[in-house]
This record gives structure tokens, C-alpha cells and sequence, in this order.
């Protein structure tokens, strides 16, 4: 499964892809939002650390505008993914861009029907937002379930790339279904790395080997 970071925080891009993490980032107009700078700037930037895929989402909601700003964004870099939204303009924009190259992400999916009609349009990645179904009650890793079982019936060359993912568990229950990408915020990658009871054994490997070098002091490893 491959991990994206959920982010356009050139801080955190770094940081995780400095430990070899990050198979791409995916970014959105809320996120671009958090960060102070030139968004274009910092989407330029990112294309240029991370080596996979970068989805840059365009910010029209109709298709000759979703068309020109795909195009634009692809010039940031050639791994740039274009997000659109599903819609029908979204769409017929991700049919057109697609057929000329260029990969589309369609977003904001909710249901196995609309992962489906993605795919047909061609989309390289749909991302279904599990975070959001789960806070209206709904059970948002269902839906990846369904849409895996959908895909595998098919030959769409679509990934599954599960978003708005809230904790660690998310992530491994999308990895037991067997989705192509989870793209994680850092808070949460952060927490994957870590477990008390590894603090707690670090902490008394260096205790013992304090004693032991009391006892030898000139000793080194
Ligand atoms: C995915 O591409 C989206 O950027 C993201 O996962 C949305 O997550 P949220 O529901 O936490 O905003």
C-alpha cells in the first residue's frame, strides 16, 4: 500500500519523506489555505521534493475552466496528478485531461457509484473521503470495501486512494482490505511511528548501558 501525506506543509513533506514514508502528497484548496506564502510557490515546491504523485486540486467548477487550470497545474511539474471534483463537469474534465495525459484524482467521492463513474471517466486515482462519512454516522471503511470488491470485478487501472483518514486504525483496516494509497495528515503518520511501550524499552537499554559503561568507562561501540 502506498502512503501519501495529506499536506501542503513543506515542513512536515520534508520531514517525512527525509525517512523514505512518502509515495506522494495530495494537497486540496483547504489545506493550500493553512500555509502563508505563494500557493503556486509551494505547489512548484512540492513537486520538486516529492518524487510520486502530487495531486494539485483545480478550483473552477465548470469543465472549461477545470480543463484550464489542469493544464496550468500540470506545468508545476510531471508528477502532478489533477484533482477534480465529482460532479458532471468534473467528469467530462477528467475524461478530456485523462485522454490527453494527463492523470486525474477525482475527489470528494462518498459512494460506490460514484467511484464506479469515475473510473469509467478514466481517473487514475478516486478518492473516497472515509472521515467524513464515519462523522454523519456512516461507516466510511465500508465503502472502501465496496468499491475494492467493485474494482476487482473490472480492469479500470483506477487506484483506490482513501482520504480524510482521522487515526491509525483507519489505516490499518484500509491495508487489510488491500486499497492502493491512504494519504495520511502528518498528525496522523506521526502517530503510526510511535508505541509507549518502544519509549519505555529505548529507555532502559540507555539506563543498563549507562551502568555498564560506570563500570568500563573507556569503553565505546
Ligand atoms: C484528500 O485528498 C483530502 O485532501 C483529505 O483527505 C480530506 O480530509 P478531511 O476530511 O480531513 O478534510
Amino acid at each position: 500500500m502506498k502512503i501519501f501525506l495529506d499536506t501542503a506543509n513543506l515542513e512536515a513533506i520534508r520531514k517525512f519523506n527525509d525517512m523514505g514514508l512518502l509515495d506522494g502528497i495530495t494537497t486540496n484548496p483547504s489545506l493550500m489555505s493553512k500555509e502563508g506564502g505563494n500557493p503556486k510557490d509551494i505547489m512548484k515546491e512540492i513537486t520538486k521534493i516529492i518524487k510520486g504523485d502530487v495531486s494539485l486540486e483545480v478550483l473552477s467548477s465548470k469543465y472549461s475552466g477545470m480543463i484550464e487550470e489542469g493544464k496550468r497545474l500540470h506545468q508545476y511539474g510531471k508528477n502532478v496528478v489533477v484533482k477534480v471534483p465529482m460532479t458532471s463537469d468534473g467528469l467530462k474534465a477528467c475524461k478530456h485531461l485523462s485522454s490527453e495525459g494527463i492523470p486525474v484524482n477525482v475527489t470528494l467521492v462518498f459512494s460506490p457509484n460514484q467511484a464506479l463513474l469515475a473510473a469509467k471517466s478514466g481517473a487514475k486515482y478516486v478518492s473516497p473521503f472515509i472521515g467524513r462519512l464515519d462523522d454523519i454516522g456512516q461507516d466510511g471503511m465500508h465503502l472502501i470495501k465496496e468499491i475494492k470488491q467493485i474494482f476487482s470485478n473490472y480492469d479500470f487501472g483506477t487506484k483506490i486512494l482513501v482520504a480524510s483518514i482521522r487515526h491509525p486504525i483507519h489505516v490499518v483496516d484500509a491495508a487489510k482490505i488491500g486499497a492502493d494509497v491512504v494519504t495520511l495528515p502528518p498528525a496522523v503518520l506521526d502517530k503510526m511511528i510511535q508505541h509507549p511501550l518502544t519509549d519505555i524499552g529505548l529507555e532502559n537499554f540507555l539506563s543498563d548501558w549507562e551502568k555498564l559503561k560506570a563500570r568500563n568507562p573507556n569503553m565505546q561501540i
